[in-house]
C-alpha cells in the first residue's frame, strides 16, 4: 500500500516524501509542477535513495486522478496540492478557490469512488484569523480571512468536516501549520518560490546572496516586543515528521482531528534577522516600512495537542532554521536550475 502525495514536489511536499520514504512508507507524488520544478525528483532519491513513483497531474483532473487511483495501491492521501501565494489569491480569487476548492472536491471524489477514504490536509493557522489570545490552540475560534487563499483553508476545512460527519469512514486529519521555514539538511531541496518572495525567511536568504538589497520590515509599531510582527517559525522537517505521526490517526474510527503544527514560541522579524545573521555571518540590510495589508501582529501556537496525542515535538530551534534555510539558498542560488 502507498501514500498518494498531492502536492508532492513542493516545499513542504518534497520534506515529507523524505520523511515518508525514510520511515518505510512507499510515496506516490501527483504534482501539476504549476509552482514545482521536476528536478526535485532526482534530489529527493539522492537523499532517500528510494524512487517516488511520479504523476505529473492536477487534482482538477477527475481522469487522471482515476487513473492513478486504478493503477497504485492507495490507502492514504496527503494533500498539500494548491496555490498558497496571499497577495495573488487577492488579484485572483477565482483562480483560488477553483485551484483549491474544486481540486480538493475532485480529489475527494475520486478518492470516496475509489474506496480510499483517509486524508491528512494542509491547513494554515490563517484560519485564526487574528486571535484574541496567544498561544492559539485548536479551540481558539476560527476568524474571518483576510483573503482568497486563507478562505479557501477555512472553507475546505469545513468541507472535509462535513464530509466526515456524513460518512463516519472518512479518517480526516486538519494539520494547521504556522510558519515553516529552513530546508533539509543536506542543502539538496528547499523552497523555492517565483520571483520575488512573499515570505520572510525566503526573502531574507535572497538578500543574503545579493539577489535583493534589503529587506523591508512590514511595521514597527505592532505591540509586540520590539514592534515588529511576531511568529511561530517551524523547521519544514518537524513539520513533514509531523505528517508522519499523523497518518498513525487515520484508522478505522478515528474520525475527524485538528492539530497545531508549531513550536509554541513567537519571534519577532527583527529576532529573525538577528538569528540568521548569527547563523550565517552574513549582514542583512533592512529598512522600515509601512506595516503590509492583511497582516496581524502576533501569532503562535499551542503544540500541545499534537504532543499529547501524537507524540510529535518540533525539534530543531531558531538556530537550525537559519542555518539549514541558509544551506540551502547558499547552494542554490537558483532554486533546482543549478
Ligand atoms: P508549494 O507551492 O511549494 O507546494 C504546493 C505544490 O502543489 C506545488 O508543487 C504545486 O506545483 C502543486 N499544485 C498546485 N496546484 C496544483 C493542482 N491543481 N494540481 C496538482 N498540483 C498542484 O507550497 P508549500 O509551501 O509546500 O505548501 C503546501 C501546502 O501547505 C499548501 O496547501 C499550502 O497552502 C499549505 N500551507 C503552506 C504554508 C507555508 O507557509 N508554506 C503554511 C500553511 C499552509
Ligand atoms: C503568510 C500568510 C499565511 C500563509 C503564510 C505562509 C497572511 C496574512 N498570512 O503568513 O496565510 O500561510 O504566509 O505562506 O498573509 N515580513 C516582513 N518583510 C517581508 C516579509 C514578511 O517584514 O518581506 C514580516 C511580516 O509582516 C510578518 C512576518 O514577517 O510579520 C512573517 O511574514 P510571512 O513570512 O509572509 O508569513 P505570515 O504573514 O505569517
Amino acid at each position: 500500500m502507498a501514500i498518494l502525495v498531492t502536492g508532492g514536489a513542493g516545499y513542504i511536499g518534497s520534506h515529507t516524501v523524505v520523511e515518508l520514504q525514510q520511515a518505510g512508507h512507499e510515496v506516490v507524488i501527483l504534482d501539476n509542477l504549476s509552482n514545482a520544478d521536476e528536478r526535485v525528483l532526482q534530489r529527493l532519491q539522492a537523499i532517500t535513495g528510494k524512487a517516488a513513483t511520479f504523476y505529473r497531474a492536477d487534482i482538477r483532473d477527475r481522469k487522471a486522478l482515476s487513473e492513478v487511483f486504478e493503477k497504485e495501491k492507495i490507502e492514504s492521501v496527503i494533500h498539500f496540492a494548491g496555490l498558497k501565494a496571499v497577495g495573488e489569491s487577492v488579484e485572483k480569487p477565482w483562480e483560488y478557490y477553483d485551484n483549491n476548492i474544486t481540486g480538493t472536491l475532485t480529489l475527494v471524489d475520486e478518492m470516496r469512488r475509489h474506496g480510499v477514504k483517509n486524508i491528512i490536509f494542509s491547513s494554515s493557522s490563517t484560519v485564526y484569523g487574528e486571535p484574541d489570545a496567544v498561544p492559539v490552540t485548536e479551540e481558539s475560534p476560527k476568524k474571518a480571512c483576510t483573503n482568497p487563499y486563507g478562505w479557501t483553508k477555512s472553507m475546505l476545512e469545513q468541507i472535509l468536516s462535513d464530509m466526515q460527519a456524513a460518512d463516519h469512514e472518512w479518517n480526516v486529519v486538519l494539520l494547521r501549520y504556522f510558519n515553516p521555514i529552513g530546508a533539509h539538511r543536506s542543502g539538496t531541496i528547499g523552497e523555492n518560490p517565483n520571483g520575488i518572495p512573499n515570505n520572510l525567511m525566503p526573502y531574507i536568504t535572497q538578500v543574503a546572496v545579493g539577489k535583493l538589497k534589503e529587506l523591508n520590515v512590514f511595521g514597527d509599531d505592532y505591540p509586540t516586543k520590539d514592534g515588529t510582527g511576531v511568529r511561530d517559525y517551524i523547521h519544514v522537517v518537524d513539520l513533514a515528521k509531523g505528517h508522519v505521526k499523523a497518518l498513525a490517526k487515520l484508522t478505522p474510527g478515528s474520525g475527524l482531528n485538528i492539530y497545531n503544527l508549531g513550536t509554541g514560541t513567537g519571534y519577532s522579524v527583527l529576532e529573525i534577522v538577528k538569528n540568521f545573521e548569527e547563523a550565517s555571518g552574513v549582514k542583512i540590510p533592512y529598512v522600515i516600512r509601512p506595516r503590509r495589508a492583511g497582516d496581524i501582529a502576533c501569532n503562535y501556537a499551542s503544540a500541545e495537542k499534537a504532543k499529547r496525542e501524537l507524540g510529535w515535538v518540533a525539534e530543531n530551534g531558531i538556530r537550525e532554521m537559519c542555518e539549514d534555510s541558509w544551506r540551502w539558498q547558499k547552494n542554490n542560488p537558483n532554486g533546482y536550475a543549478d
